[in-house]
This record gives structure tokens, C-alpha cells and sequence, in this order.
């Protein structure tokens, strides 16, 4: 272990991604003839700005992913340990295998394969500015409203102060530790770290995100992410 290694990112990978279809956890799906999950750790490798690397992946799959992990021959340390049965937990035991020495710690959705590497600087250069916790936001397009249980609108929101939320988030690591340590295990798990955060009453800073972080959900974000990759290819971008 070298004494100039101080940030760190976290890659949950351990989802099944049902909404994806049926067929391999979510991470492990083919985008260009390489799984969602090595395209992540990829471009957080090639951002320069990470230290070493802890993939959470599916308990069932930890030789698998070592092995891919390995054949990508990236330039940064990976680790990997298995992830757990909420997004929450899979974060939480990553958080155990942080070496000690790190004081910044990203955490970057592995179905977020496409992003930029410009992205990840900036977000690990918001948190070394002072700000213990930075997350990536767009605004957003649709209206959103919220409704009750049988579907009928209860409000409609001001779209102008809504921003959908992207990862890589940032943080302190004493303040992402804080909020994992603090969590009610009964209440529901939260959809990102940031929220955990704002619960503990701490500020979250939002700044700018990128159109090409959007997270692969849904069979059409495949479509999408196969287009934006083979542009890239075209432009003799590797990916
Ligand atoms: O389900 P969702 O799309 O919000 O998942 C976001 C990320 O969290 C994905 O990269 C997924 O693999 C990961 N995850 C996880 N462990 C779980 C559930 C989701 O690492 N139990």
C-alpha cells in the first residue's frame, strides 16, 4: 500500500435490473462487446482522478468480475467484494474495504457506463474545494407530478428547481461514513448517497452534470448507449 493514495470510488454493481429484462445482473450486460460494470470502472480509471476502485458486486458473480476486471488491465487498483441486497448495503460494504489512508470518496452507478471522465475530475475537484458532499445534476425536461396511491395528481412540481440526479456523487469520507452509520435500518433504502446526507441535515452541493452520465435502465437506454459508443469509436475515442 503506497502513502499517496487518497481517493477512492465506489461502484455499486450488485443490482439484478429487472426493468432491463431477463438475463445477466444489470452490470454485467454487453454494451459494445463489454460489460456496463467495465466500461464504468474504465472511465473512472481514465478520469486520473481515482486512487483504487471498489466494485460491490452480485454475491454470485465475484470470480467472473475479478477475472474481467483483470483482463481490462487497468492502470488504477480494483477491488472487489460482494455487494448486498439494497443499494444502501451494497455501498455500506464497499465502505468497509476503503483503505485508510483515503479522505474522498466517489460513488458511481455501475449501469452508468458512459461517463465522461471530465465529469468524475470535476466532481472529485468540487469535494477537494471544501464541499463534503457534490453531486452531478441536469435539469429536467418532462413535468413531474406527484400522485397518491391510485394515481390521482396530488401536486404538480416547479419544474425550474428540479434536477435529476446523476452519479459519480462525492464526498468527504468521515461525512459518506457519518450518514451510512446513521441510517434507520427501518426505514426504506435510499435511491442515492446524497439523500443520506440531507438526512443527517448536511449540504449537498448540485453542479452541472452530463447528458452522457445517464444511467441504463430500461431496454431503450440500451439503444442509446450502443449509439453514443459507436460515435465515440467513430471519433477514435476508446470505449
Ligand atoms: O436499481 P438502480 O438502477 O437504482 O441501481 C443503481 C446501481 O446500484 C446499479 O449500478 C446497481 O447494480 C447497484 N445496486 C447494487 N446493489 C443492489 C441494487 C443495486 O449495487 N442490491
Amino acid at each position: 500500500m503506497t502513502a499517496d493514495r487518497h481517493t477512492a470510488a465506489i461502484v455499486p454493481a450488485a443490482g439484478r435490473g429487472e426493468r432491463l429484462g431477463p438475463g445477466a445482473p444489470k452490470a454485467l450486460r454487453l454494451l459494445g462487446g463489454a460489460p456496463l460494470l467495465v466500461h464504468a470502472v474504465r472511465a473512472l480509471s481514465a478520469s486520473h482522478a481515482i486512487d483504487v476502485i471498489v466494485v460491490a458486486a452480485p454475491a454470485g458473480d465475484l470470480d467472473e468480475v475479478r477475472v474481467m476486471l483483470d483482463q481490462a488491465e487497468l492502470a488504477t487498483e480494483v477491488l472487489v467484494v460482494a455487494g448486498g441486497e439494497s443499494r444502501q448495503d451494497s455501498v455500506a460494504r464497499a465502505l468497509l474495504a476503503l483503505p485508510a489512508e483515503i479522505d474522498v470518496v466517489l460513488v458511481h452507478d455501475a449501469a452508468r457506463p458512459l461517463v465522461p471522465a471530465e465529469l468524475i475530475a470535476r466532481v472529485v475537484a468540487a469535494v477537494r474545494s471544501g464541499h463534503e458532499a457534490v453531486v452531478p445534476g441536469l435539469p429536467v425536461a418532462d413535468t413531474i407530478k406527484q400522485v397518491d396511491e391510485g394515481n390521482v395528481v396530488e401536486a404538480t412540481l416547479n419544474r425550474a428547481a428540479l434536477r435529476a440526479i446523476q452519479t459519480p456523487q462525492g464526498f468527504a469520507r468521515q461525512v459518506l461514513q457519518s450518514a451510512h452509520a446513521a441510517l434507520d435500518p427501518e426505514s426504506s433504502p435510499a435511491t442515492d448517497d446524497a439523500g443520506l446526507v440531507e438526512a443527517l441535515g448536511r449540504p449537498v452541493l448540485v453542479i452541472a452534470g452530463h447528458e452522457e452520465a445517464f444511467k441504463v435502465t430500461r431496454p431503450i437506454d440500451l439503444v442509446l448507449a450502443e449509439a453514443i459508443l459507436a460515435r465515440r469509436r467513430s471519433a477514435g475515442v476508446l470505449g
